[in-house]
């Protein structure tokens, strides 16, 4: 059931040293067996404009397709800002969102992709962005995973050290969990299709 499943994961965060990504990165330590992780790279992505898309998609727009197109899950990781997830993120959804053009009834590449979602934030360990990107995915016509929940609070004893290792070893092995619950909602998925 684990052979050969592609998960592509999804930053709304661009920072460099992002808290975010790097829980993505502690995703890919702790696969299950025949999974991969891939971290898609949203920093070429350009705001949504619908005279471009009329125009053609933009190469990173066609790229950042293919990448969801291609994977059989996606694991998204967002900061929260004022209560939400990132414009980035926002922004780079809406892109994934479209049908392909000249074919309006066609599915998007977003369309009943599995997902999960994990999150480092303040005191509320961005629970108020991952509800407001579930609600978005749900638009979006995408199966969610929805325990555990990954709720990484960093405030206000942080827990990642200079390093970016993550000292919750606790939140590790509930990743490590969602993983495995993520690849089984894709053979479920799979399984109906
Ligand atoms: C514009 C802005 C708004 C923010 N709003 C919130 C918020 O509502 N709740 C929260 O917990 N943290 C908030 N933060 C803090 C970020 O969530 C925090 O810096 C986080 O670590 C950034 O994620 P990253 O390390 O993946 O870049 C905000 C940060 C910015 C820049």
């Amino acid at each position: 059931m684990t052979e050969s499943i592609k998960i592509l994961g999804i930053s709304g965060s661009l920072r460099k040293r992002s808290l975010n990504t790097r829980l993505l990165e502690i995703a890919q330590s702790v696969l299950p067996g025949g999974v991969t992780l891939e971290i898609a790279d949203l920093s070429a992505i350009p705001f949504y404009d619908g005279d471009v898309e009329k125009e053609g998609l933009p190469q990173s727009v066609l790229d950042f397709r293919k990448k969801i197109h291609e994977a059989d899950a996606i694991l998204f990781a967002s900061p929260e800002y004022n209560s939400s997830f990132t414009g980035v993120l926002k922004n780079a959804l809406d892109w994934a969102s479209r049908p392909p053009k000249g074919e309006p009834y066609a599915m998007p590449p977003t369309t009943g992709k599995p997902y999960a979602i994990v999150g480092v934030g303040g005191r509320y360990g961005t629970s108020r962005a991952q509800s407001h990107l579930r609600q978005v995915l749900q638009k979006m016509d995408m199966p969610g995973v929805n325990q555990p929940e990954i709720l990484v609070q960093n405030q206000p004893v942080p827990v990642f050290d200079q390093d970016l290792n993550l000292t919750d070893t606790v939140a590790v092995q509930l990743i490590e969990i969602l993983l495995k619950n993520l690849v089984k909602l894709v053979g479920q998925t799979r399984a109906v299709q």
